[in-house]
């Protein structure tokens, strides 16, 4: 092989290593860095989950990810692209969003999921509205619910329903289930496994430790910023035992 088409081997390759990169990316808002120089490669197939202590910046990755902000410095890329060189309605299409809470119109059911495909010129069929609902165990008849009127965890369904009308290639998950009752957790937990398992990378940001047990094959752990550990989820549960995990939790002590 000679030196120039090592070089497009070797470039193919990184492409291929890290599907979903962030390399030495920061985000700062007012003199606070609320992401700290992070180099993090993601796989892009399975269930990453990202775990960290309240305000360690998990939601703010995620935006970084989605590009409701933008990174201060540093680059993030997909498929070896630069985010910089990939029209942003695209990427939104391709890398959904749940939001941690849920931001849906003042519609029905129906006018939310239906909206972002029509951006793209797709109008869905009732039956895809329905398989849509099926996947968020939501009864049929919501279509024509306000959304105003549905509870909470009803309406982190509808999110999670929404991202999915768009058919994305990642899926971008906070905390999807926190307002869901144990069945209904369960149900999501298994689209979500169903998901993957089509092909749709899914990244979660969870508050728990049994949830990514259950559901997660890579975790995260953010604090402060930073992961401070990457691993598969196995490997973490092995790794540490529950006293040393909490210890991860805990602000630093002062000296
Ligand atoms: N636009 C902003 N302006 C100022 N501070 C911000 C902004 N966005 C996030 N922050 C701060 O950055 C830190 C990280 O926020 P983020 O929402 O990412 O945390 P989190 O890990 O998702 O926390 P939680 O588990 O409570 O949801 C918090 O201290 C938050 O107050
Ligand atoms: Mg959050």
């Amino acid at each position: 092989m000679n030196g120039q088409s090592m070089d497009n081997q070797k470039q193919k390759n990184n492409g291929e290593d890290c599907p979903i990169c962030f390399q030495n990316v920061s985000f700062i808002i007012n003199s606070n860095q609320i992401i700290n120089n992070i180099s993090v490669r993601i796989d892009r197939k399975g269930i990453t989950g990202i775990i960290g202590p309240s305000g360690s910046g998990k939601s703010t990755f995620l935006r970084l990810l989605n590009r409701l902000i933008s990174a201060t410095t540093g680059r993030i890329s997909l498929d070896e692209k630069s985010y910089d060189t990939i029209p942003v309605r695209e990427l939104r299409k391709r890398i959904g969003l749940v939001q941690q809470r849920p931001y849906l119109f003042a519609k029905t059911v129906e006018d939310n999921l239906t909206y972002g495909p029509r951006i793209w010129g797709v109008s869905l069929s009732k039956k895809d509205l329905i398989e849509l609902l099926d996947k968020v165990a939501l009864p049929h008849e919501f279509l024509d619910r306000d959304v105003e009127n549905l509870s909470g965890g009803e309406q982190q369904r509808v999110s999670v329903a929404r991202s999915l009308a768009n058919n994305p290639d990642i899926l971008l998950l906070d905390e999807p289930t926190s307002a869901l009752d144990i069945v209904s957790e369960e149900i999501l937990e298994n689209t979500i496994r169903n998901l993957s398992q089509e092909g749709i990378k899914i990244i979660i940001v969870t508050h728990s430790l049994e949830q990514t047990k259950r559901l997660t094959d890579q975790l995260l752990f953010l604090k402060d910023g930073k992961f401070i550990e990457k691993t598969s989820t196995k490997e973490f549960f092995h790794k540490y035992n529950e006293k040393e995990i909490r210890g991860f939790f805990k602000k630093k002590e002062s000296r």
